[in-house]
């Protein structure tokens, strides 16, 4: 088959990866794809959301099958301009995408069928937002509504930065449209898990569990960023945990959105706070995470090209969707000043290292060539080492030690990574 796949981040290098060794690949395009990629697959300089460029390109080269992994493309509907036009596709259509792009519909779709969730309120005025902020107490978590890069998510300890927070997102619009309305949701404390689950519209399966470390700083300090590390599988999502998310979260969500007239097809993203009142969802996405994927897929056994045309194609049933016995740890390489300002353009030596290094991955974020052919840093995240070891605390130590292969000028990363499974 000939596949294009949609993206250009980390996560997209993952998917490529996994998808450039099916048997079933006999040729991978991707759009606009990075330094990484182009390595598995031919790249193309077209944008995610140009939809009609991506639909003229996938008919030119005749693609068979279309992966479209990032959410913006998912939320403006690139997955529905392919589909309309007969090509098979992997990725929720736009009205099923706005179970990530619009948190207010999220929250209304779990009230509404009872699935586990944070209490909360919704406002599109900011007076009432403000003075709802006043009948509650800190800390005040706010959310705007829309899409905002995985920063639009406000946990304030008083009143006043809970009030800024208000003003910012709702007057002065940081987040643009995606401020028009806010989540302000009850504050939940817990372990978090994110469960990444295939769904052809009706049958759901959950891929095995993962962590995402959100904070810059080690001890999880400082700004949110997109992710700066990641382990799987969690050891805090036990049996009795995957019991209840298989009875009262996944399958109820994808029902749901089916009784909604939004069949969902594709990665449904589940973020899960274990509270003590039992596990709870914080958010869904409708696609990987990143980089949640970068441990989540060198772990699995399937060939992933069969799970995705089962999910396009409705037979995700007949799927036994299997995992290595075995641990991943990811740690993100960023530039230091990430998520804030940084510079980018410096060479990244060592990637010849990890060629044919069984075990061991580099995913890349945020890379590019230069104009002499050297892959330069491109992004604030800019390369994940995921390592691979029996258990969590050997796959930990590998990916550590992997990262010492790697350097390039304003290197930064986190040294925590997976830390929390020490304690255990
Ligand atoms: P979200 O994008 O909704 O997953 O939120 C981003 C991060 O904010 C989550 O990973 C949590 O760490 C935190 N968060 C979101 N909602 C809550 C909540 N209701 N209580 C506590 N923390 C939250
Ligand atoms: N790692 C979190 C996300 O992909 O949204």
């Amino acid at each position: 088959m000939k596949i294009l796949l949609v993206g250009g981040g980390g996560r997209e290098h993952a998917i490529a990866w996994a998808v450039a060794k099916s048997p079933k690949c006999d040729k991978l395009y991707a759009a606009p794809g990075n330094a990484g990629i182009a390595e598995l697959a031919e790249c193309v300089p077209i944008s995610v959301m140009d939809a009609p460029a991506l639909v003229s390109f996938a008919k030119e080269k005749d693609i068979d099958f279309v992966i479209v992994a990032p959410d913006d493309p998912l939320a403006a509907g690139v997955a529905d301009a392919f589909l309309d036009e007969g090509i098979r596709t992997f990725g929720p259509r736009k009205n099923a995408a706005i179970i990530e792009a619009s948190k207010a519909f999220c929250k209304d779709l779990m009230k509404k069928y009872d699935i586990p969730s944070a209490a909360y309120e919704t406002f599109d005025d900011p007076d009432k937002a403000l003075a709802y902020l006043d009948t509650i107490e800190a800390p005040y978590v706010i959310k705007a509504d829309g899409l905002a890069l995985g920063k639009g998510v406000l946990i304030c300890q008083t009143i006043e930065e809970a009030r800024d927070g208000i003003k910012e997102i709702m007057i002065d619009k940081k987040f643009g449209d995606s401020g028009n309305k806010v989540v302000i949701e009850e504050f939940m404390t817990g372990r978090e898990v994110s469960v990444l689950c295939f769904s052809d519209g009706k049958t759901i399966i959950p891929m095995t569990s993962a962590q995402d470390h959100k904070r810059a700083g080690d001890g999880d300090t400082g700004l949110n960023t997109g992710g700066m590390g990641t382990f799987s599988p969690s050891p805090f999502y036990t049996d009795e945990v995957a019991k209840f998310c298989e009875e009262n979260v996944y399958q109820k969500t994808i029902d749901a959105m089916a009784a909604e007239g939004r069949e969902f097809k594709g990665v449904l993203f589940c973020g899960l706070m274990l509270t003590d009142k039992g596990p709870k969802v914080l958010e869904f996405n409708a696609r990987f995470g990143d980089p949640e994927t970068q441990v989540v897929l060198p772990r699995l056994k399937n060939d992933i090209v069969e799970v995705f045309e089962a999910c396009a194609d409705g037979t995700l049933d007949k799927i036994d969707l299997q995992f290595e016995d075995n641990a991943a740890v990811c740690v993100m390489l960023a530039s230091e000043g990430y998520p804030v300002s940084y510079e980018k353009g410096y060479e990244i030596r060592g990637l010849e290292n990890f060629k044919d290094k069984e075990g061991y991955f580099v995913f890349h974020s945020g890379t590019k060539f230069d104009e002499n052919g050297k892959v330069v840093t491109n992004g604030g995240r800019v390369i994940g080492v995921t390592a691979l070891g029996r258990d969590l605390v050997e796959a930990r130590a590998n990916a550590y030690k992997a990262t010492e292969l790697i350097d390039f000028d304003n290197k930064y990363m986190r040294h925590d990574i997976g830390k929390a499974i020490d304690e255990q």
